[in-house]
C-alpha cells in the first residue's frame, strides 16, 4: 500500500514527510508551499548510485548512525561502547491538527526515539526524546532537536558573532563545501545572540526570496550545523551540545532535547523574522490579560554603579518620575557588603550600611511616585567572599582536583542541586514578599567553567534545567512578577528563557551608534517589546563616543524604552529632549510592540525599520554616517505594494539641536496634514527622505489615506 505524504503547511512554508511503513519516514521537502498529493515515492525517484549500499538510505526525519546513512546522525549513543549503530523501525506516526509525533524503536540497541514536529503559523517546532529500554546505562552524546533538509540551491548562511559589549555582529557566508558549525561550550547562550541562523536562497533579501531559519530554545551549550550531503543538498541540525558523560540514562530514563523553532519564508528575511516574533510572543509568560504597555524604565547602574545612597536614589526617582519614567530598577550594589564586584553575591539581604532602614522606604518612595519598583539580582552566582560561600563552600560548580576559576571574582552555584534551588527560591521569595517588587532584573555575569556537579559529572545540562525550574517556581508563586534576562547585557537571549522572562537587556553597550546594528540583530530573533533599549550618558561608558540626546532617544524608541543615566547630570535642553522622547515612546509604544516588524536598507547607508501593519505603520529611517550624495535618496518600502492610497506623516527628525539639515516643502506638508502617495509608488519609486545629518533618525507614520 502506498501511504500518502504527510504535509505540514504554513502560510509560506511546507514540510513534506514520506512515511515508509516499518522503515523510518524520510524528508521530501522543507521550503515554499507545495502540493505533495500523489507525489511518486522517493524509492521510485532515486536512481541507484555507484559505490552505494544496495539498501538506499535517504535523509530520514531521524537519521540513524552507522547503518548506511553517512550524513549527520540525529543520535549518538552507546552502552559502554556497544550498540552505537542504530536500526530504527517505525512504531507509529501520529498526526494531529498541530503536527505529528514519530515513534521509532531500535530493538537491538534497546531504545525508543520520539520526534515531535508541531506546526503553528509559519513555524515548525521540533524536539526529540530518547528513552532507555535496556537494562544497563545508555550514554547519550548527542540528540538533535531536529534534522531538516535544505535545498541544493541555498546561497548563504547568515549568523551572528559577538562578545560582551558587542552583541549581534552579523556574518554572511557562502554555503560550505563540506560543513558549517557553530558550537557553544560556555554553558550559557553567549553574546553572539540566540543559537540560530538564516539560510538564504538564490536572490533573496530582506523582502523577497526564500529564507530558511531556525533557532534553538536553549540557554546553554548548543550545536548548530549545516552539512553538505553527497546528494548535493544540505542537512540542518540543532541540539544541545553535551559534555562527555553528561547524559547517562539509567534503565527507563529519558533525555529530551530543547525545542528547535524553524521557519521557511518565501518573502525574504523579514517574513522569517516575523514568524520568530510570532513564536516568541506565543511562548511569552504574560499574565492572563496579556502584555501591558511596556513601562518606561530608569535603571540605576550607569548613573550610580555600586555607590548607593538612599537619599540620592530617592532624588533619582523624583527626577525620573518628573521625566515620565514608570518603573525604577535598583541595580547591583544594594545587598549586604556589595561595595564593588569582589564580594557578596549570594547574600540577598539589603546592605545595612547603605540602607540602614532596609529597602522599604526607597521602594515606598518609588511606589508613592506612581512608579513600579524593580530589583537587580544574580541568583546563580556566588562570590567566594560571601556569607553563603562561607556557609556552603561546596555549593559552587567544581571538579575535584581542578582549580576553580573565578570570573568577575565570582563562581557559579550548582543549580542541579535541589538545596541550592531551594535556598535561592526562599531568598527571592522573601524579597518579593517583603517588598513591593514588580520586576527582577536577573543577571548572569560569567561563562561556566569548571562546571562539574555534585556527582563529579559535567553539570551544564543540569544547570540550565535547574535555572529554568527556579524561574518557573518563582513565576508560579508570583504570577504578576516581570523578569528581565541579562547576562552582562545580551549573553542569555534565547527562546528557552524567553518563555520565562519578559525583557532582555540587549547589551551593556548603550552607545546609540553601536545599538543601531545590535538592535537590528536582536530583531532577527526576538520581538521589539522584549528589547531593552536605554538612553545612556554621553559619552557612552562602553565606547567613549558621544551622541546627541535626540539621536539616543530615537534609537531607543522601537524597543522597551528606558533611561540609564542620572538626569541631574544633564543639560536642561537634553532633559527636555529626553522628556519629549519619553512622551513620544508612550504615544507610539502600543503600535511599535504589537504588529509585524520589517527591516530594510536604503541607498547611501540609510537603514530603516517599520512596525505595525502593512498599511498602518510607524517607520524609522536612521542615518549613522554622513551622506555621500548631494540630495537625499528615496527609500523603497516593498511591503506597501498594492496597499492603495496612503497618507505619510513625518513625526520627527531626531537630530542634533542647532544643526538642522535643509528642508523641502513636501516635508513641511508631511509634518502638517500628511502627504498622500500610492502604496505602489512607495513600494517601487520609494518614499522621499528629508536631508539627514549623521547620527539622526526620521520618524514617519503611514496610514490609509
Ligand atoms: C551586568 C549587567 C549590567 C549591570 C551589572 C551589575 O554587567 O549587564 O547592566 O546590571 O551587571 O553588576
Amino acid at each position: 500500500m502506498i501511504e500518502p505524504m504527510i504535509t505540514l503547511t504554513g502560510r509560506t512554508m511546507s514540510a513534506v514527510i514520506e512515511p515508509r511503513g516499518d522503515a523510518p519516514p524520510v524528508w521530501r521537502w522543507w521550503g515554499g508551499t507545495v502540493d505533495a498529493r500523489g507525489l511518486p515515492s522517493l524509492a521510485d525517484t532515486r536512481p541507484a548510485a555507484s559505490f552505494s549500499l544496495d539498501i538506499d538510505q535517504p535523509l530520514a526525519v531521524v537519521p540513524a548512525f552507522g547503518t548506511g546513512w553517512f550524513g549527520p546522525p540525529a543520535l549518538r549513543a552507546h552502552r559502554d561502547g556497544r550498540h552505537s549503530a542504530q536500526w530504527f523501525e517505525t512504531v507509529s506516526i501520529e498526526t494531529g491538527d498541530d503536527g505529528l509525533t514519530i515513534t521509532l524503536v531500535d530493538r537491538a540497541a534497546r531504545l525508543t526515539l520520539v520526534q515531535r514536529i508541531a506546526v503553528a503559523g509559519d513555524l515548525l517546532t521540533l524536539s526529540g526524546e530518547v528513552v532507555n529500554d535496556g537494562e544497563d546505562v545508555l550514554e547519550i552524546e548527542w540528540l538533535a532537536a531536529g534534522t531538516l533538509p535544505l535545498p541544493g540551491d541555498c546561497a548563504q548562511i547568515h549568523s551572528f558573532t559577538g562578545r560582551h559589549n558587542a552583541e549581534f555582529v552579523p556574518q554572511a557566508e557562502p554555503m560550505p563545501a563540506h560543513g558549517w558549525v557553530r558550537e557553544n561550550r560556555r554553558g550559557l547562550t553567549g553574546h553572539a545572540g540566540p543559537p540560530g541562523l538564516f539560510v538564504s536562497g538564490p536572490a533573496s533579501g530582506w523582502h523577497a526570496g526564500r529564507v530558511h531559519a531556525a533557532q534553538l530554545a536553549w540557554s546553554g551549550n548548543h550545536r548548530l550545523a549545516v552539512e553538505r550531503d553527497d546528494d548535493g543538498v544540505w542537512v540542518l541540525q540543532m541540539g544541545e551540545a553535551l559534555a562527555p558523560g553528561e547524559i547517562r540514562l539509567a534503565p527507563g530514563d529519558r533525555y529530551a532535547t530543547p525545542e528547535m523553532l524553524a521557519t521557511c519564508s518565501g518573502e525574504g528575511l523579514n517574513c522569517a523574522m516575523q514568524a520568530f516574533h510570532a513564536a516568541i510572543r506565543a511562548r511569552a509568560p504574560w499574565p492572563a490579560g496579556g502584555m501591558r504597555s511596556r513601562p518606561v524604565h530608569v535603571n540605576s547602574w550607569e548613573g550610580f554603579y555600586f555607590d548607593h545612597d538612599e537619599a540620592a536614589l530617592m532624588a533619582l526617582a523624583d527626577r525620573s518620575a518628573a521625566l515620565g519614567v514608570e518603573r525604577f530598577v535598583l541595580d547591583d550594589g544594594w545587598f549586604k557588603g556589595r561595595d564593588d564586584d569582589t564580594a557578596a553575591l549570594g547574600d540577598w539581604v539589603p546592605d545595612p550600611v547603605k540602607y540602614p532602614r532596609g529597602l522599604r522606604p526607597l521602594a515606598a518612595h518609588i511606589v508613592g511616585l506612581g512608579m513600579e519598583f524593580g530589583l537587580w539580582v544574580e541568583p546563580e552566582m556566588i562570590n567566594p567572599d560571601s556569607d553563603l560561600a562561607r556557609a556552603h563552600p561546596d555549593w559552587a560548580l567544581h571538579v575535584n582536583g581542578v582549580p576553580q576559576h573565578t570570573s568577575r571574582n565570582q563562581l557559579v552555584l550548582d543549580l542541579g542541586r535541589s538545596e541550592v534551588r531551594d535556598y535561592l527560591f526562599a531568598r527571592l521569595h522573601a524579597l518579593l514578599t517583603e517588598l513591593p517588587i514588580a520586576y527582577l532584573k536577573w543577571d548572569h555575569n560569567r561563562d561556566l567553567a569548571v562546571a562539574g556537579g555534585a556527582d563529579g559529572r559535567a553539570g551544564y545540562h543540569a544547570q540550565v534545567r535547574g535555572a529554568y525550574a527556579l524561574f518557573d517556581r518563582l513565576g508560579a508563586a508570583h504570577p504578576a512578577l516581570e523578569i528581565e534576562a541579562c547576562a552582562g547585557g545580551g549573553g542569555r537571549i534565547d527562546a528557552g528563557i524567553a518563555a520565562r522572562t519578559h525583557r532582555f537587556w540587549t547589551s551593556d553597550c548603550i552607545d546609540a551608534v553601536s545599538r543601531v546594528r545590535m538592535q537590528r540583530g536582536f530583531l532577527h530573533f526576538m520581538p521589539p517589546e522584549m528589547m531593552g533599549a536605554h538612553v545612556g550618558a554621553s559619552p557612552a561608558h562602553s565606547t567613549g563616543r558621544s551622541q546627541g540626546m535626540a539621536f539616543r532617544a530615537a534609537v531607543a524608541l522601537p524597543g522597551h524604552f528606558g533611561v540609564e543615566l542620572d538626569p541631574a547630570t544633564m543639560a536642561e535642553t537634553d532633559a527636555a529632549t529626553l522628556a519629549g522622547g519619553i512622551a513620544r515612546y508612550k504615544a507610539l509604544r502600543d503600535r511599535l510592540h504589537h504588529g509585524r516588524v520589517w527591516l530594510g536598507e536604503g541607498p547611501d547607508g540609510l537603514v530603516w525599520q517599520a512596525h505595525g501593519k502593512p498599511d498602518d505603520l510607524i517607520l524609522q529611517v536612521t542615518r549613522v554616517e554622513p551622506t555621500t550624495v548631494r540630495r537625499p535618496p528615496a527609500i523603497v518600502l516593498p511591503m506597501l505594494a498594492g496597499r492603495g492610497a496612503l497618507r505619510v506623516h513625518l513625526l520627527d527628525v531626531a537630530t542634533e539641536a542647532g544643526h538642522p539639515a535643509p528642508d523641502a516643502p513636501v516635508f513641511a506638508a508631511m509634518r502638517d496634514g500628511g502627504v498622500v502617495y500610492s502604496g505602489d509608488w512607495l513600494a517601487q519609486a520609494g518614499l522621499p527622505t528629508p536631508a539627514m545629518k549623521a547620527e539622526s533618525a526620521a520618524l514617519f507614520r503611514i496610514e490609509p489615506a
